[in-house]
């Protein structure tokens, strides 16, 4: 059963510190405004290669869902530039007790020529920081665990959850409990429609 606690999540701040002292204090992780969206779209395009341009179509649905449930939509500028960009936005988790308000990270890149600098994590620290200081229970995502599992994400069926399709391999359906979680809330996660309209969940078969 699900019963242990989430441990503590190294603060978005503290993350950002390292890679700014990194950066000698040239980089900035912000909100994302109106006059980034240009450079956001084009950070994707070139970082997802081939999948760019899918994963650019879901930005601008998901930043109307940012704004109406309060998602957070970041980026990291340095010099002046856009290299990076993570989105956070609302899901539902239909645990036995109530439908209970998560929040789904996706999607996240950083340009080629700055990764490996530790820009990724500090932008999934930063994100989910916000989420957990308004009392997020839960942040979900679809991705690697060699990279997530270091920053706090862990499998998330083995703790109780159901993934949303079953063509997201069970490795890759991760979670990062935060404070505000409690042993009940398990379930399956429900993702807005935005993800289903643009047909972004899980993995297709080659055709
Ligand atoms: C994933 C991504 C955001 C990481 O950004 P980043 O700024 O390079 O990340 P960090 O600097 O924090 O971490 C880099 C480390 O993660 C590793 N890493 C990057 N992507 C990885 C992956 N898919 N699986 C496992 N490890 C990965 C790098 O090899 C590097 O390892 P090292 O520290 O041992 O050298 C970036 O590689 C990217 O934009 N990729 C293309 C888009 C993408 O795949 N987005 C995530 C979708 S789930």
């Amino acid at each position: 059963m699900p019963s242990q606690r989430p441990r503590p999540l190294a603060r978005g701040s503290e993350v950002l510190a390292t890679t700014c002292r990194r950066y000698r204090g040239r980089m900035r992780i912000r909100s994302e405004t109106a006059r980034d969206q240009a450079a956001v779209e084009a950070v994707h395009r070139v970082a997802f290669g081939d999948h760019g341009h899918a994963v650019a179509a879901l930005l601008r649905p998901l930043r109307r869902r940012a704004r109406t449930r309060r998602g957070v939509s970041l980026v990291v500028e340095t010099d002046g530039r856009v290299v990076g960009h993570v989105m956070v936005t609302h899901a539902w988790l239909d645990a036995p007790r109530r439908i209970v308000d998560v929040h789904v990270l996706s999607p996240l890149a950083v340009l080629p020529s700055h990764q490996g600098r530790g820009i990724g994590g500090a932008l999934v620290h930063a994100g989910v920081a916000r989420i957990e200081r308004r009392g997020g229970p839960a942040v979900f995502l679809e991705g690697s665990p060699a990279y997530y599992s270091r920053l706090g994400f862990e499998a998330a069926s083995p703790v109780g959850f159901r993934s949303p399709s079953l063509r997201i391999p069970d490795a890759a359906f991760q979670v990062l409990r935060l404070p505000a979680w409690e042993g009940w809330m398990t379930g399956t996660l429900v993702y807005p429609d935005v993800f289903w309209e643009l047909d972004a969940v899980g993995l297709r078969d080659p055709a």
